[in-house]
This record gives C-alpha cells, sequence and structure tokens, in this order.
C-alpha cells in the first residue's frame, strides 16, 4: 500500500516527477486522440492555465466572499443565453460539466413534477442521449423511458409521443446526439412537450459552443435552441467546443422561476445557512474563471475561426471515409461529430489496428462503430489519418489479422444477451481501475 511520505519532497522534483507521468498520457496536442480534449491552440492553453491560477482557491460557494466570480458567472450565463436564443427572461448557472448540466436540469424537472403532486416522475429521452440522463434518473429516483431512434439515428418522435403518461414531466432532446454527432428534432419535441403542459430539455452539451457559429458560417442547423417555442432548458459546455478549462459548463432554463427548482436550501443546519445553486458544494473559481477569460480572449470571430476550421476539417473526414469500401458514416452528423461502421469488416479490428499507429478512436455498440469528435488539433493530420485509415481497411479485407487490442473484449460483451452481467464486468473493471479508490 502506498503511503504517506514521511518527508516533504522539494517542489521542483515533485513537478518533475508529474512531468514524467504526463508523458505516459494521450498526445491530444498532436491531434491523434478523438474524444475528451478540445484543444484550440497554446496561447488558449496558457491563458486557460493563468486565469485558473489566479482563481485557484477561491470558491465560487460564497458569492460575497467572491464577488468578482459571482460577477464572472453571471457574465458567463448571459453570453451563452444571448447565443442560444434566450431572452431578458432566461435565467442559468455555471455547474462542473455536462453531466452536473443535465443533473440540475433533471433536478429541476422533479421538483416541478412534485409541486404538481406527482410522486415518481417521468422522463422521456431518446436512447441515443447521452447516459448522464440515466445517471441522473439513478441518483434523483425518477423514471426514465428510452425512445427508440430511427434510420437516420434521430429520436422517432412518435414513439416518443407512445412513452408519455400522466407522471411525465421533461421530454428530452440532443443538439446534437454524442454516438453519431445528429440533431434530433427539437420544434417537433418541444411542441409536443407544449402541447402537453410538459418540460423540454436540449442537451447542447456539445452542440452548445459550436451549432451558433456553424449557422453564421452559413452552415445548414436545424432549429434547437432556447428561440424554438417549448424548450425550457438546455445544457451547454464550455469545456467541450467552448474551448475553457476543464470543470465548466451552463445549464439553462427558460425563466428564474424554473430554474429555482434546481437550487437547494437548507435553513435547519447549526453549521449556519446553506444555499447552494448547483450540485457541488464547492465551486472551484478557476474553472469560472478560465471560462469567462477564454470567451473574452476569444470572442465571436475566434470561435468562428475554430469552427470553421473543425467543419472543414470533418467534411475531409467524412468524405475520405465514405469514399473507402466497406465504410459508412452514420446518419448525418451536423458538427465535429461523427461515427462509422463497416457491414464488411470488424470495426473494432480496425480500431486495433488504427490504435497499433498511434490513433485513438472511440469504440461504439449497437451496431459496432468508431467514433470521431474532431477539435482544431486534427487539422494537421486529416490526410495522414485518411491514408491510414484506408491501409488499414485494405489490410484487413485482405484478411491480414489485426494486432492485439480490444476487438475480442468488445466481441465478447457484444455477444453476451444479460445487461446485468455486463453492468457486473463495469464494475469489476471499476474495482480493478482503482483498486483502493
Ligand atoms: C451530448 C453530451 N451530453 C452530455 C455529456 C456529458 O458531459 P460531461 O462528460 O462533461 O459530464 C457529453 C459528454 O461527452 C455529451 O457528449
Amino acid at each position: 500500500m502506498k503511503t504517506l511520505p514521511k518527508t516533504g519532497t522539494p517542489s521542483k522534483d515533485v513537478l518533475a516527477a508529474l512531468k514524467a507521468r504526463h508523458r505516459e498520457d494521450a498526445n491530444w496536442k498532436a491531434g491523434r486522440t478523438f474524444s475528451l480534449v478540445y484543444f484550440a491552440g497554446d496561447e488558449v492553453s496558457s491563458l486557460l492555465k493563468d486565469a485558473y491560477t489566479e482563481f485557484m482557491s477561491e470558491n465560487g460557494l460564497s458569492p460575497v466572499a467572491f464577488p468578482s466570480l459571482r460577477q464572472m458567472e453571471t457574465e458567463v450565463v448571459s453570453m451563452t443565453a444571448s447565443l442560444l436564443g434566450g431572452d431578458d427572461e432566461v435565467a442559468g448557472t455555471m455547474t462542473s460539466g455536462g453531466t452536473d448540466s443535465i443533473m440540475m436540469a433533471m433536478k429541476a424537472a422533479r421538483e416541478w413534477g412534485r409541486k404538481k403532486g406527482l410522486a415518481r416522475p417521468r422522463v422521456v429521452a431518446p436512447w441515443s442521449a447521452h447516459p448522464a440522463f440515466d445517471k441522473a434518473a439513478h441518483y434523483f429516483d425518477l423514471d426514465l423511458a428510452h425512445a427508440p431512434v430511427g434510420s437516420d439515428f434521430r429520436v422517432d418522435v412518435k414513439a416518443m409521443e407512445r412513452l408519455l403518461d400522466e407522471n411525465t414531466v421533461l421530454l428530452v432532446g440532443s443538439a446534437p446526439s454524442y454516438p453519431q454527432g445528429v440533431v434530433d428534432d427539437i420544434p417537433a419535441i418541444a411542441s409536443l412537450a407544449k402541447s402537453r403542459g410538459l418540460l423540454c430539455h436540449v442537451d447542447a452539451c456539445l452542440g452548445g459552443f459550436f451549432l451558433p457559429f456553424a449557422k453564421k458560417l452559413g452552415r445548414a442547423v436545424p432549429a434547437w435552441d432556447l428561440s424554438v417555442d417549448g424548450v425550457t432548458s438546455i445544457s451547454a459546455d464550455l469545456h467541450k467546443y467552448g474551448y475553457a478549462a476543464k470543470g465548466a459548463s451552463v445549464v439553462l432554463h427558460r425563466s428564474a422561476a424554473l430554474r429555482r427548482n434546481q437550487f437547494f436550501t437548507y435553513s435547519g443546519w447549526n453549521g449556519g445557512l446553506y444555499a447552494s445553486p448547483s450540485f457541488c458544494g464547492t465551486r472551484p473559481g478557476g474553472a469560472i474563471a478560465a471560462a469567462w477569460a477564454v470567451m473574452q480572449h476569444l470572442g465571436e470571430d475566434g470561435y468562428l475561426a475554430r469552427t470553421r476550421s473543425v467543419l472543414d476539417t470533418t467534411a475531409k473526414l467524412l468524405a475520405g471515409i465514405r469514399a473507402t469500401p466497406g465504410l459508412a458514416v452514420m446518419g448525418e452528423p451536423v458538427g465535429g461529430v461523427f461515427a462509422f461502421t463497416s457491414d464488411s469488416l470488424n470495426v473494432y479490428e480496425l480500431g486495433d489496428a488504427m490504435d497499433a499507429r498511434g490513433w485513438k478512436l472511440d469504440r461504439q455498440q449497437k451496431p459496432p462503430a468508431l467514433h470521431c469528435m474532431i477539435t482544431p488539433a486534427h487539422e494537421q493530420v486529416a490526410e495522414v489519418f485518411l491514408a491510414d485509415l484506408r491501409d488499414c481497411v485494405a489490410r484487413l479485407a485482405k484478411g491480414e489479422p489485426a494486432p492485439e487490442g480490444s476487438a475480442a473484449m468488445y466481441g465478447m460483451v457484444g455477444a453476451v444477451p444479460d445487461r446485468q452481467q455486463v453492468d457486473d464486468f463495469l464494475l469489476d473493471f471499476l474495482d480493478g481501475l482503482f483498486p483502493r479508490g
């Protein structure tokens, strides 16, 4: 068991040890990974570090002690609301990330339902919606019904309608969805919600700081934001295409009255009066300051330039993948997120072959697919990625064995009909990853 060192280590040695560990990590700056990190250039990174460290010790839990954080958060929320079609009535908060924003929208919907006398409110969400909705349902004891998606991977709104019952409080759509990067028919979902007197949440964790700029660049972006009648809340992640430091997202509600349902207060504690706007207690000041700083620094033209880069790189990659025999892009992705599959090759083996060449593509299931999240860092590697992809496909098609990787595990998991067994396997996996917490 690792124990706390008896004596301290000089800071320069600690930093050297940290840097050595860091060198083992995914090389996202070189555009070799396709998820988790959104790199907007060295200048932005250095600003984020400076802004974060300036406020690294401050705690956004107390707006009284740190009025600067309150002001920055208010400005971030306001800039986000104006970007996402909101008016002066819209109210929101910053949160620690997409899951947190979704948790807050779900918690607000639960309280809204309880005020109407519903003991166990229910949510209807697309099957393709992010698992954060399932996690929130699990934490907040909500029922969650999954609506199927159509052949275009967008949610089937008629099926959603059939899933409504007297306990339903909230309908969900994604703009875009994580798995295939397609935008659900938000006007249809919002109109269904409104006609039944229900809430409607749009998960724009990926699209919130991307789609508005894609639209300004003249791309065809379906309606999805607060300008759509019936949309009552939106989650939008600053730490994705907002290019902020990790730990920053925004949740917006159509009105302050709706937002109130997300708050938590407890006035009976002998430690004092407690009021917390979002899930976390302590709210890292660095994440708020860095988000504010990057929005000021990039401004609309900075976001437009990065969005253009992502759109152009994505178009190049999609064209290359579509032109590769045996590969097919799934649905019509709207931004920089997409997946591709194959009816002639084992795509998990293709993923392993690409891994062996230093590319890290995420694996998907139902059907097996490989997933890409494009950032400005991928502009430099699009050609070489496609050349490697074509070569790997050609070799697999000739029957060359794939290098050893995760294909066997994915194949095995896909063949297990009992999902509980797979969930147990995932719990074992987590236990193994963090043996002592
Ligand atoms: C569409 C969508 N919603 C929600 C989330 C959850 O965000 P986070 O990982 O920041 O909690 C993600 C993450 O990729 C996402 O793609």
